[in-house]
């Protein structure tokens, strides 16, 4: 008989506060919650309360986001600077209160200012409320968080999102982390390795790992040697068992793998590499690290194993991995609607725009325009400047009328061959596709209302992939494709019977994504890619889900304690 245990209310304090970290021989101030990195782990019971109270102590404005946490009804809690709440100041604190109602599995939380997130997060782990015995699949002996992160030497990485926002895109982390260690391919002082993660582990048994991409800039590649994981949830859902030797993951996105011991005793390494896209001007330093799955009953010293992993350039790995991961229908999930109320194809592109304000043309030259990403040619910018309220409290008061939005255009400008490689080297040829403009773009949806976004990327001067982070709502992924999308085509390939269901859909390189999500959970909305040189660059937007007919449909009132706007926000 399944044990069921009562909801409770699980509270944290979250101290955050700068310190010294020594790697690579060298001190680095980092912002971190508690002095840990990764920070604590939120260990919660499907049902239960969650209460953080967050302690502001770092020089930075902050706030905290529960990446995947629905938020019904609560999008006070969301935790996104200026979208949804003023950020707490410096010295100042906030409570943040939500329930993890209906969902369960692996999540995380991150810090939503600037680069801050590169050290500001954990996991967040919300199990069955009938226990183990209750996973869909094989119950594992033991559980094992593992965060892929990135150890940046750049000390200020609020700076870095201003560089970024300037057009400056040169810059890189200086290794990838698991949980925090960067592994043995690094050297720290006089000559000695640095520390890899170890995971030891008995003959045999079995291992569930939840593993969290907690970057700033790649997609990451996941390989043991000698060994196969099989996945079996990803972004806090359960998917269909799917048996593979390398796991695929890109920011923003959790996966939940099983691994058995069952390779003969000895040393393995686990590899966590970055993914590119096929070009990147200018070239970036790959980036990998690596920690070991260690017998416990293996000799000791032997030099461990190594596994083959895919060439940083290959696209294909991640697109077949996203393109195998099939929804588990069982208690928690929900079917996918068939009726659609409201089609968007928004282009996930780069373009550019004239310094000077006002300006509408100038030399395409590094000194007169900037590059910035965009959504159907409109780049994101946040409310700010002598703005004093948050989007959310605007909504709530009915002010937004004042706060110059622009509604998100249902398609791109123009449509082209949006996915033509000849766009990728600037010159002539992509000059007229590049005009942006710059505002805080918004979509209103009606309570209930079915959506179909289809993200298309384009060549416009890169290959990148998007991992595409909706707040407050989990997303049926339909099809994926490489090239344009084609709805005469394409709709007969979507997936209506079991879509996997994700926070963060990967949007393929020089390919699209097609996804449907019930606009049902009233408030604002953050939809972004999760990538920072991204995000920081205006690739957002904000989804605005209005109040149902009643009270239950509706957003209530703020909490007493939300900080108020000082001015400093941005
Ligand atoms: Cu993981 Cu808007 O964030």
């Amino acid at each position: 008989m399944a044990l069921l245990t009562a909801a409770a209310v699980v509270e944290h304090t979250f101290v955050v506060s700068q310190m010294n970290m020594r790697h690579l021989c060298r001190d680095t101030l980092v912002t971190v919650v508690n002095g840990q990195l990764p920070g604590p782990v939120i260990d919660v019971t499907e049902g239960d309360s969650v209460v953080i109270h967050v302690v502001n102590r770092s020089p930075y404005s902050i706030t905290i986001h529960w990446h995947g946490v629905k938020q019904k009804r609560n999008c006070w809690a969301d935790g996104v600077p200026m979208i949804t709440q003023c950020p707490i100041s410096p010295g100042n604190n906030f409570t943040y209160q939500f329930n993890v109602d209906g969902q369960e599995g692996t999540l995380w939380w991150h810090s939503h200012v600037a680069g801050l997130r590169a050290t500001l997060h954990g996991a967040l782990i919300i199990r069955p409320r009938q226990g183990a015995a209750s996973y869909p699949f094989r119950r594992p002996d033991t559980e094992i968080p593992i965060i892929i992160g990135e150890w940046w030497q750049q000390t200020d990485l609020v700076q870095l999102d201003r560089d970024l926002a300037g057009g400056n895109f040169n810059y890189s982390p200086s290794a990838a982390t698991l949980n925090g260690k960067l592994g043995d391919l690094h050297y720290g002082c006089s000559g000695a390795m640095e520390e890899g993660h170890v995971l030891d582990v008995e003959p045999g048994k079995t291992y569930l790992l939840r593993l969290i991409n907690a970057v700033l800039v790649s997609e990451y590649y996941i390989k043991i040697a000698g060994h196969r994981f099989t996945v079996v949830a990803a972004d806090g859902n359960y998917v269909n068992p799917y048996t593979t030797d390398t796991i695929a993951i890109a920011p923003g996105q959790t996966v939940d793998a099983l691994v058995v011991a069952d390779a003969s005793p000895g040393s393995y390494y686990m590899v966590a590499m970055a993914a590119q896209p096929t070009i990147i001007v200018p070239p970036f330093p790959v980036t990998t690290t690596r920690g070991t799955v260690r017998y416990r009953s293996a000799g000791a010293q032997q030099q461990p194993l190594v596994p083959v992993m895919p060439d940083t350039h290959d696209t294909d790995t991640s697109f077949y991995f996203h393109g195998n991961l099939t929804g588990l229908q069982n208690r928690q999930s929900s079917s996918v609607p068939t009726r659609v109320d409201e089609r968007l194809l928004v282009t996930l592109s780069v373009g550019s725009m004239c310094r000077r304000q006002g300006q509408s043309s100038c030399a395409r030259t590094n000194a007169e325009t900037i590059i910035m990403v965009n959504l159907n040619n409109v780049s994101f910018q946040l409310p700010g400047g002598a703005t004093t309220t948050s989007l959310l409290e605007a909504h709530y008061g009915r002010g937004l009328g004042a706060m110059g939005l622009v509604t998100l255009p249902d398609r791109p400008p123009v449509a082209f061959n949006f996915t033509d490689p000849a766009l990728v080297q600037r010159g002539p040829r992509e000059a007229w596709l590049e005009p942006t403009t710059k505002a805080t773009t918004v979509r209103r949806f009606r309570h209930g209302s079915v959506v179909e976004v289809v993200f298309q990327n384009t060549a416009v001067m890169q290959t990148d992939s998007n991992p595409m982070h909706l707040h407050g709502h989990d997303m049926f992924v339909l099809a994926q494709g490489l090239g344009n999308y084609d709805q005469a085509r394409d709709v007969a390939r979507y997936n209506l019977v079991n879509p996997p269901v994700r926070n963060t859909v990967l949007v393929p390189s020089l390919g699209w994504t097609a996804i449907r999500f019930v606009a049902d959970n009233p408030g604002v909305w953050f939809l972004h890619c999760h990538y920072l040189f991204h995000v920081s660059v205006g690739m957002a937007t904000v989804f605005i889900v209005e109040d149902g007919p009643t009270v239950g449909t509706s957003l209530p009132p703020p909490p007493a304690n939300i900080p108020k706007c000082d001015g400093s926000q941005t």
